[in-house]
């Protein structure tokens, strides 16, 4: 429902589902206010925001706060992560493992995050329905896992689903409205994904991904409170 009080934030509005999530939610109309927050580009004067730097995240917190000063803060989808980058690959093998590459895809894709609810809980409402959205990955399901490989970035997604679980108990001590979960985007065609998306796998454009995630955005309340799903709106397995 359109509400011009409302704010919905995006974090890694850079990235390929992050920027389509928020051209989506502009046009939807259902958000007086899309914020989007990235590391590599700044809008509406906004800080830039380094998922590895608390006092970035502060930054971007405190900036946060002046936007939303009637805690309209409804909707902060999470589509931040990293896979690899130029001599960081996913590991195959035990003897891959690498210090520097385990520390970084955990810098990024959990304990990032987790400062992120750190400084940004204060800014939910209290009443009223929020939501939570941690994009994380099916590959970060313990129960799931039949292939092995990819130790770092499973693991860092495991641990990324165990803060939002926890935070998910904690937070709806506050407000009973809300749901903060994790959501698996399937395979996306996005930097990311594109050199190891092979062929049979079901790779979407970021366009139909975002659109079928907000579809199930639109649909989450705080029954599904605590829950990992995939863009379908079924439940995964921790
Ligand atoms: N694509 C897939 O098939 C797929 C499958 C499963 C799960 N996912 C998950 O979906 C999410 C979105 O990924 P994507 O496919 O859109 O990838 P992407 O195009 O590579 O985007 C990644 C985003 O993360 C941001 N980021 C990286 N390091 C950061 C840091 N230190 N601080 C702040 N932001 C940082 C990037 O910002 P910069 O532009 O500044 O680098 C970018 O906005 C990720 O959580 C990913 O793990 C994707």
């Amino acid at each position: 429902m359109a509400d011009s009080g409302n704010t919905a934030v995006v974090i890694g509005a850079s990235g390929g589902l992050g920027a389509q999530l928020v051209r989506q939610l502009q046009s939807s109309s259902d958000f007086g206010q899309v914020i989007g927050l990235s590391r590599s580009r700044s809008e509406h004067g906004a800080p830039h925001l380094d998922l590895t730097q608390e006092a970035s995240i502060t930054a971007c917190a405190a900036w946060l706060k002046d936007r939303c000063s009637l805690l309209s803060l409804r909707l902060l989808i999470v589509a931040s992560g990293f896979l690899h980058d130029e001599g960081n690959e996913p590991e195959r093998s035990l003897t891959q493992l690498n210090a520097d590459y385990l520390g970084r895809v955990f810098a990024i894709n959990a304990i990032g995050p987790a400062l992120l609810l750190k400084h940004v809980s204060p800014l939910l409402p209290r009443e009223g329905d929020t939501k939570i959205v941690f994009i994380s990955a099916k590959v970060g399901s313990i129960g799931d896992n039949a292939l092995g490989g990819w130790y770092g970035y499973r693991a860092s997604k495991a641990a990324l689903n165990q803060i939002v679980k926890t935070a998910s108990i904690e937070l709806a001590r506050r407000n009973k409205n809300i749901c903060c979960m994790a959501m698996h985007p399937g395979t996306v065609e996005t930097a990311l994904s594109d050199p190891f998306s092979k062929k049979g796998l079901n790779v979407r454009s970021p366009e139909v991904a975002a659109q079928e995630i907000l579809q199930v955005v639109h649909t989450l309340d705080a029954s599904r409170n605590g829950s990992f799903m995939d863009y379908r709106g079924q439940s995964l397995p921790w």
